[in-house]
This record gives structure tokens, sequence and C-alpha cells, in this order.
């Protein structure tokens, strides 16, 4: 595997020594998809900051799934605009590109809204973000966001090895994008388009050079990430349960994860991974939504609420101790009390160790915008907030029952005090430990003393006044 591809960028003296600021919002496709835009512009020459007042280019990569996060971006371009003015004064210049869905579902209004953004990029032509930064170069303003029928994957550069030991233990790996589903209250099938899977042998190439340099653990990546198929090197069509027992092989590649999934690509082939792989993290993200039947049907989420309960009974026959974690809406159009109840009702009934919930905001251009009967802005707080307190309540007792077990967790980095390092349990929490227990990168086993806020503390760390009292 080749260290770079300078192929796709400019001559590197374009952007001899430039530097670039790069913000990212959303969720963990937006990461990895910074990661290699980064990736990308390194290979053009451009040095990556962490301040953005060094930067002479800013590059948001932004999100659109909900309205706070989309109305982010103005206020942060707002900013922006008037460190770019201070920089016309001292006569220099910055460029400020918009990337991600916010770039894919507004591109012109953008333009016209923030006359400082010279360039507008959405996720299916990240490929095409050298090209377009040389356009700029030459005074265009430029919106990208058409959908593009090469495969950004092909044309993005590998990181090199340098760049991936920099990051770390663990990466993400995209497997697949797009969403065909159509939830009605989502916006990812507009911004993200139409399901696409990575191909087999493009993936297994990534997670091997990624083993070689150094990562332990791989997390894939897809907004439906569990309705990946392709080919395997047999040439026999596999789903992701076939693809993780393929990448279970690769040597160095301690631990699996992937998100995030729906419920109704859950397969057998997924579910005896589970079983079979101890690789495969003990840990799913499987959002639910909503537990009334009624509402489940609006959000043509297509299926029921005892769907779920028995596909979490089959996935727990098969692994017992796996921890579970959703994602929850309330108030979405329609709902009534006695639906929220049954979303209250699945929570006490499936036990989570972990859970995002949302108030529903109604996003443009989503068949749930235009549906009657919106819940009030009150009784959407005082939901979410019951809602929040029994699945932290749940949270805290799933940490608490692991006080005194013994976990495998993977090192990742120094903790924030002298003498501890962090990792991840299996389920995906963080551990801080002595840092006798090992080097980054190891798997150690470590008896957890206590659980706290979000994290699992391990016998033997150093006492810190955070954590107050630790054996
Ligand atoms: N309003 C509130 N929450 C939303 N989500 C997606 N769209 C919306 C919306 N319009 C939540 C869902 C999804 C998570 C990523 O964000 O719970 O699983
Ligand atoms: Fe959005 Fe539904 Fe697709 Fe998930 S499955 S990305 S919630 S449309």
């Amino acid at each position: 595997m080749s260290e770079t591809s300078p192929a796709t960028m400019p001559p590197a003296n374009t952007a001899a020594s430039r530097k670039v600021f790069i913000k990212t919002y959303g969720c963990q496709m937006n990461v990895y998809d910074s990661q290699r835009m980064g990736d990308a512009l390194a290979s053009g020459g451009y040095v990556a900051t962490d301040a953005i007042e060094d930067a002479d280019l800013v590059l948001l990569n932004t999100c659109h799934i909900r309205e706070k996060a989309a109305e982010k971006i103005y206020s942060e371009l707002g900013r922006i605009r008037r460190m770019k003015a201070d920089r016309a004064e001292a006569g220099k210049d910055l460029t400020v590109a918009v990337a991600g869905c916010v770039a894919q579902a507004e591109g012109e209004e953008i333009i016209a809204r923030a006359p400082v953004v010279d360039l507008v990029i959405g996720p299916q032509t990240y490929h095409r973000l050298p090209e377009a930064l040389s356009r700029v170069a030459k005074g265009e303003r430029v919106v990208e966001t058409d959908y593009a029928v090469e495969d950004k994957f092909e044309h993005l550069p590998q990181a090199s090895a340098r760049q991936v030991r920099s990051r770390g233990v663990t990466a993400f790996l995209t497997v697949q994008e797009g969403c065909d589903k159509f939830c009605t209250f989502c916006v990812v099938p507009y911004t993200r388009g139409a399901e696409v899977s990575r191909p087999f042998a493009q993936i297994v190439a990534e997670a091997k050079s990624l083993a070689e340099a150094g990562v332990r653990e791989v997390t894939l990546l897809g907004q439906n990430v569990n309705a990946w198929t392709g080919e395997d090197a047999a040439g026999r069509a596999v789903g992701l349960g076939g693809l993780l027992f393929a990448l279970a092989e690769i040597p160095g590649l301690t631990r699996l994860r992937y998100t995030t999934s729906h419920p109704r690509d859950m397969d057998d082939e997924l579910i005896a991974a589970h079983r079979d792989l101890g690789g495969l993290m003990p840990y799913l993200h499987l959002p639910v939504q909503s537990g009334s039947d009624k509402i489940l049907k609006a959000m043509n989420r297509r299926h029921t609420a005892a769907d779920y309960v028995a596909l979490i009974e089959r996935i727990r026959a098969a692994r017992p101790d796996i921890a579970l974690s959703g994602d929850f809406i309330v108030g979405f159009p329609g709902e009534t009390d006695a639906d929220f109840e049954d979303t209250m009702r699945l929570v006490e009934t499936v036990g989570y160790a972990s859970a995002f919930s949302f108030k529903y905001s109604a996003r443009p251009g989503t068949p749930g915008a235009e549906m009657g009967g919106h819940v009030e802005e009150s009784v959407k707080t005082e939901r979410l907030a019951r809602l929040q307190a029994l699945l932290r309540d749940q949270q805290m007792a799933f940490a608490k029952g692991l006080v005194g077990e013994t976990l495998s967790v993977l090192v990742e980095k120094p903790g924030r005090h002298p003498g501890q390092l962090v990792g991840r349990s299996p389920y995906l929490q963080p551990v801080v430990m002595p840092e006798s227990v090992g080097e980054i990168g190891d798997v150690v086993e470590i008896e957890i003393a206590d659980a706290v806020a979000n994290s699992l503390i391990g016998r033997g760390t150093p006492a810190t006044q955070s954590f107050g009292m630790v054996a």
C-alpha cells in the first residue's frame, strides 16, 4: 500500500506550508470524513493546525440532523467573518469552506446567506476538494453538491502510516454510506444519498493497513452500517456479519465495532458474528426511536415495539453480556402521553447501558415536518427530562454492576492526571487505570474498583480530587 496518493492533489507548491483548521460537527462519519479530507490536503502540502487564528483555510464539516446543529454553523460563520475582516485589514487572506450535511442540504443558500464562504462542498464530492480549492484560488466562489457518479472512496488518498500512527490505536473505517430507509423525521437520505456499500476488498485492504500502522480497534461506520452488502474474496454474497468474520482474521486487529444499525437489518449472520467472534465487542447501538407502534408507523420505521424486543432477545441469547445503546426521539408529531409511556415501558423492558435522546426537530423537506399534531415545546421538554432520568439511571446501574469484575481494556492514551492511563471497556466505557497496567495499544485485564459519572475506575488508580477515594 502506498503511503500517500498525491495524484488527486494540485502540485504541492501551490499550497506549500499553508495551514488548515478543520472543525467537525455531528456524527462519527463526519469525524472520518474530516480525517480523509485532512489527509488529502496534507498530500497537497497543507499542514493541520489546532489554532483557527493561524489558519489559511478554515473547513467546517457540518451536521444537519437537528435544527440546533445546523444553526450553529451560521453563528460560527459570523465569528469567522469578523476574523476574515481583520485579516483583510492586515493584507492577509483566509479561505472558508463549508462541507458536510448543511453544505449538501443548503448549498447555494449558504453562499447567499454567508458571503464569507468561498466553497460549499457536499459529502458525495469530497474527492473534488483539491480541484475546487484551485478554483477558489482563482477567485471563484464554488458550490460542489452534485451527487457524484464516481466513487468518493476510490478517490480520496489512503492515510499514510505516519498519519494513522499519530491518531492512535483506534480508528474509524467507513464501509457504507447513505440511507434508503426514509424515516419520516430524518434528513440523512437527502443529505447523504442512497445506500452505497464500499467493496469488500477495499475495506479489507484499509483495515490491514490500519492494523499495520498500529491500530488495534476499528469501528466500521455507516449511516446504516448493517445494510452493508458485498462479495467476499471467494465471490460469495455476504452481509456485515460476513465482513466482520473476515476482518477478525487480520493480525493485530484485536477489536471490532460497528455503528449505526437499523433493527430491520440485524440478520442471522450478524447475530452469529456476535456469538462467535471474541474480537467483536459486546456493544450494540440499535436505535428504536419510540416504543409506540403508532409513532413507529408514522416514523416509517417498519417494525413494531414487539419486533424490536424480540430481536433484542435473540441477540442476547447469542451474546448474553451485550451492552445495548439506543437513540430516542420524544415529541414526534402526534405523540400522546400514552405513546410516550410506551417508550418509557420499552426502555424499562430492554434496559440500556447507554443512550442518546432528543426532542423532535422538524427538518425542512422531510415528511415529518408536514405532519399535523406538533407537540408543544414544554411537553417535549418534560418528556425528555423523564426519559433521560430513566436512561441515566440505567446507565449508572449498568456501570455499577461492573464493579468488582475484571474487564479487558484497550489502553488508548494517557489520563488527565499524572500516573494514569485511559482505555475503553468492551462496553465502550472509558476506564481510568494506573500507568503500571501496560502500554498504549495493549489489551489489559483490570478489576473495576468504582463507577463514576461517565467512566469506570480500575483498581490501583492513583486517587485524584475529581475521583475522590479510589481503591
Ligand atoms: N429530530 C430529532 N432527532 C432526530 N434524529 C434524527 N433526526 C431527528 C430529528 N429530526 C436523531 C435520531 C437518530 C439520531 C442520529 O438523531 O434519534 O437516530
Ligand atoms: Fe435516518 Fe432512518 Fe436512515 Fe437512520 S435509518 S439514517 S434515522 S432515515
